[in-house]
């Protein structure tokens, strides 16, 4: 709950909902959401978020923390960051817990990708209940992966690697540790944290041995991504085998193993290489964004980041949009989305 008794816009209600939405998780099956529940006044009655799949949406949420609470909010407007769900699915649809607590009025910031078969929205208004949509940007930047991956049917990949100056991801010995320095592979195992898989092909697995863990600030995170191997040559006994949340994937079509990922809920995937499974991804057209770690440092030889994608000519040049510099001590990552997504 907000400490301010003020009242708020519907904006300022929205810009709370993506807040409280952020305190969800990043990984998993279902989106991060936030709902902030207005009186007729607009003062803040109730508020939730959704703490992934299984729990309470964020709407059955906000009803719950004002029921705690023994506040009435009959009458009042659901500001949410994305279309209530009308659906049943491991929890009842949101547009009957909204229907029966009363709400006269639902703003939402992103239309359900799923709405196809029927939007909430829709549902509400023909009970009475106006739901009306209110773009909001922070609210799309933040179901971004999801709504990208529930619009294409598959898990939205980040193509990551750590370079050379000159492109080179490792070198000529074969030798890739370390490229970068701690900030940055601090910052690679953040981004591990948040999604729900990792793929490396046999090539990586047999010549670094990668625990394929997420380990921000040196510790293991509570949440560890599925562990992917790509590739048909043996590599048990190596780290990635050490228990059982890890998948092998024989088949060298990158769709092939991008299915297999979503028949098992995996909606994020990062793909960390080496070049081969990299290209390999890049050339099906099936990266949605890259993490590029590019340290200040030189070899001259040793294998290229990615191999020939087929591009002959500049114009061809595969090209990043909402591109982002950010210095890691003495690196720095260009992260970039690749697909035109949402
Ligand atoms: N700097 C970095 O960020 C970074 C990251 C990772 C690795 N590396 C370095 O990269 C080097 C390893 O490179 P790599 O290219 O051998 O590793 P890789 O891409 O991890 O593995 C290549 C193997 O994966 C299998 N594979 C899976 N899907 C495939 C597909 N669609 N097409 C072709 N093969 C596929 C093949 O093995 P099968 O014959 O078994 O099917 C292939 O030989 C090492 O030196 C490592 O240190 C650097």
């Amino acid at each position: 709950m907000s400490d301010d008794p003020a009242p708020v816009t519907v904006a300022q209600a929205m810009d709370r909902a993506v807040a409280l939405a952020s305190l969800g998780p990043a990984y998993g099956p279902n989106p991060r959401v936030g709902c902030v529940i207005l009186d007729a006044h607009g003062a803040v009655l109730a508020e939730g978020w959704h703490r992934g799949a299984g729990t309470a949406h964020a709407e059955v949420a906000a009803i719950a923390d004002a029921a705690d609470r023994g506040i009435d909010v009959r009458g009042g407007t659901a500001v949410v960051t994305l279309e209530p769900c009308a659906h049943t699915g491991r929890t009842g649809p949101c547009v009957d817990a909204l229907t029966e607590a009363g709400i006269a009025a639902v703003s939402y910031a992103v239309a359900d990708p799923g709405r196809a078969s029927g939007g909430g929205a829709e549902v509400l208004a023909s009970r009475g209940i106006p739901a009306t949509l209110a773009p909001h940007s922070a609210a799309t930047a933040l179901t971004h992966r999801w709504l990208t991956a529930m619009r294409l049917g598959r898990p939205y990949v980040i193509a990551k690697w750590a370079s050379t100056l000159d492109g080179r991801m490792a070198a000529a010995d074969g030798s890739a540790f370390w490229i970068t320095g701690p900030e940055a592979r601090d910052h690679a195992h953040g981004v591990r944290a948040e999604v729900d898989a990792i793929a490396v092909g046999t090539g990586t697995v047999l010549a670094d041995d990668p625990q394929l863990s997420a380990r921000p600030a040196g510790t293991e995170a509570e949440h560890q991504p599925l562990r992917v191997v790509l590739g048909r040559t043996a590599t048990l006994g190596s780290k990635v085998w050490r228990d059982e949340h890890a998948l092998a994937v024989e088949s060298h079509d990158p769709r092939v193993a991008l299915a297999t990922l979503w028949a098992l809920e995996v909606r994020t995937l990062v793909v960390e290489g080496g070049h081969t499974v990299l290209s390999a991804f890049l050339r099906s057209g099936l990266v949605d964004e890259i993490h590029a770690y590019i340290a200040p440092a030189l070899l001259g030889a040793g294998p290229s980041v990615v191999e020939d994608l087929g591009i002959g000519t500049m114009a061809d040049a595969l090209r990043g949009h909402h591109v982002n510099f950010q210095p890691l001590g003495a690196d720095i990552l260009v992260s970039a989305h690749l697909s035109r997504g949402i």
